[in-house]
């Protein structure tokens, strides 16, 4: 039979992905790094048989037939073309992490398919080209196939557009607290972000910036140099959500709960507790820290009254089959 399974992780991005060269082949003006999240899981069964008439795709239980399940079959028709077959799929789909949490599934969602997908097809992809083929599916999507912290070239062409390993996941003992402050879908999702991006009459500063402040984050990490990392990371979240504010027509992720968030922790920075935020597109709060300061950190942040949940995060491989 003609079926695999894979789990794949979600990840921060620390240098984001904020606009695209080429929105039909997700071709980015710019690199980004991103860490790989380990509880925060998509596991995805790809069965291609001849009983099926059409793809069916099932996402946390439900048959669903809207944009995902194209967005879906996209992938697959992809992977057909490769291996050069015509049968039809049922792709399962589940993620580890509540549903409703308002946490971006894209990423893990489309990197466990590439891999699972190809495989069920009897493909033996290279890891760039897995790379390639997820991120089709969805960009961020790259840079959950390699282990660890990865970093994504944004290349000139669908062949030259993919993610490479930074360091492995045992590098660096960072966590990632991921501050559920809304379980709201967000109001924008990031398509319309990315596609809004190069109306900002900043988006060309901060394009101009980057290079800097990517290759100086990629020093930070290999060297482990925390304090100046999280810096960066506070500095590059700051300038996503500038450029989505000042976007036509304007996009504001945050709520009460992302403002409350970044304010206590800059003041836990002044009394010792040493944590940096960082948001993608949505509302809810990423808070990196050592190991030390976890436990410590995590407590302060449940209490907080806007707080739905956290999730602590170490680095985690990326996807893998089952
Ligand atoms: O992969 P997409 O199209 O969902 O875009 C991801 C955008 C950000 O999460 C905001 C940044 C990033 O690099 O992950």
């Amino acid at each position: 039979m003609n079926k695999a399974r894979a789990v794949s992780p979600a990840n921060i991005a620390f240098i984001k992905y904020w606009g695209k060269k080429n929105p039909q082949l997700n071709i980015p003006f710019n690199d980004s790094l991103s860490m790989n999240l380990d509880r925060c899981l998509t596991t995805t069964t790809v069965t291609f048989a001849p009983v099926l008439s059409e793809d069916r795709v099932i996402i946390n239980r439900e048959t669903v037939r809207d944009t995902r399940r194209q967005r879906v079959t996209e992938i697959l028709d992809a992977v057909r073309e490769k291996a050069g077959m015509k049968l039809k799929a049922k792709v399962v789909s589940r993620n580890n992490f509540p549903t409703a949490a308002g946490i971006a599934s894209s990423a893990s969602a489309f990197s466990a398919l590439a891999l699972a997908a190809t495989k069920a097809a009897e493909l033996n992809l290279s890891g760039k080209d897995l790379s390639i083929l997820a991120r089709l599916g969805s960009g961020s999507a790259c840079r959950s196939m390699v282990d660890g912290f990865a970093w994504w070239k944004r290349g000139t062409s669908s062949q030259t557009s993919y993610a490479v390993q930074l360091a492995p996941p045992s590098h660096w003992q960072l966590r990632d607290i991921v501050v559920v402050v809304s379980k709201e879908e967000k109001k924008s999702s990031s398509t319309e972000g990315h596609e809004g991006a190069t109306s900002s009459p900043y988006f060309k500063t901060r394009l101009r910036k980057l290079p800097v402040r990517t290759k100086r984050m990629k020093k930070t990490i290999l060297e482990k140099n925390f304090e100046e990392f999280g810096t960066l990371v506070e500095e590059e979240a700051i300038d996503l959500h500038m450029i989505a504010m000042t976007s036509r027509p304007p996009i504001f992720y945050w709520n009460e709960g992302t403002v409350q968030v970044m304010n206590k922790v800059r003041q836990w920075r002044k009394e010792g507790l040493r944590g940096y935020f960082t948001m993608d597109a949505g509302a809810n709060v990423h808070v990196v820290c050592l190991s030390p300061d976890e436990v410590e950190l995590n407590r302060r942040l449940r209490r907080l009254p806007q707080v739905v949940m956290t999730i602590v995060n170490q680095p985690a491989a990326g996807a893998r089959l089952l």
